[in-house]
């Protein structure tokens, strides 16, 4: 089911129901690939796949449930006010953003999604111990947002923390690799909170 979350400012339970062993979120999920192969691999935790484009998302939606997955939930919300608001603080696992950003060209940087600021927006939504994971087709963005992340001193590089889904790669990143592009991928984990000291 697709939850139309555009030009609402609820905030949505993300457990959807249930208790998850882990909540999952691809923001910008494009065909899905990612999320539908979470969803069939981790049937105990709940995978939230978001995108602006509704027809991606009806068709995602069919694919989910000829599969009969039932651990995917299907958003229609823009990434910043899922990022800003329509989640609560501290709720997700491992939030994925695969191939953002088509806006390579230097006039065009004003478009761009991954600024300080919204990974600051991303950090408030990871539980502690979380997962952010980032990939690029535009491999200058790479120092950019290695700059970005090194603003926020709790966010540490975790490369094993997506070690289970290197075999995954998404519509675009097949896309971009079928053109000879390299597509690297970053994590970045939440530190757990420090033990009280109190
Ligand atoms: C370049 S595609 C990457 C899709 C997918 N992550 C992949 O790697 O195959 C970017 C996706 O982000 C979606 N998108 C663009 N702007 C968005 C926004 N403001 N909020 C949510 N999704 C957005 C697009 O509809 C598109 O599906």
């Amino acid at each position: 089911m697709i939850e139309i979350l555009t030009g609402t400012y609820q905030v949505i339970d993300p457990t959807r129901g249930r208790a998850p062993s882990a909540i999952e979120l691809d923001m910008g999920c494009g065909k899905g690939r990612l999320a539908l192969e979470l969803a069939r691999r981790y049937p105990d935790r709940v995978v939230l796949a978001s995108d602006v484009m509704l027809g991606r998302l009806r068709r995602i939606d069919r694919k989910a449930t000829n599969r009969g997955l039932t651990n995917l939930a299907l958003l229609r919300a823009d990434n910043l006010d899922l990022a800003s608001y329509l989640l609560p603080h501290a709720c997700i696992d491992r939030i994925h953003l695969l191939c953002p950003d088509p806006w390579p060209k230097e006039r065009h940087r004003i478009k761009r999604l991954v600024t300080t600021d919204f990974v600051g927006r991303l950090v408030r939504l990871l539980k502690p111990g979380g997962v952010l994971h980032m990939s690029t087709d535009h491999v200058p963005y790479l120092a950019d947002w290695r700059r970005i992340l090194a603003l926020y001193p709790c966010l540490r590089e975790a490369a094993a923390a997506i070690a289970d889904i290197a075999d995954i790669q998404t519509e675009f990143e097949v896309q971009w690799r079928a053109a000879g592009k390299d597509v690297p991928h970053l994590a970045f984990r939440l530190e757990p909170r420090p033990p009280d000291r109190g």
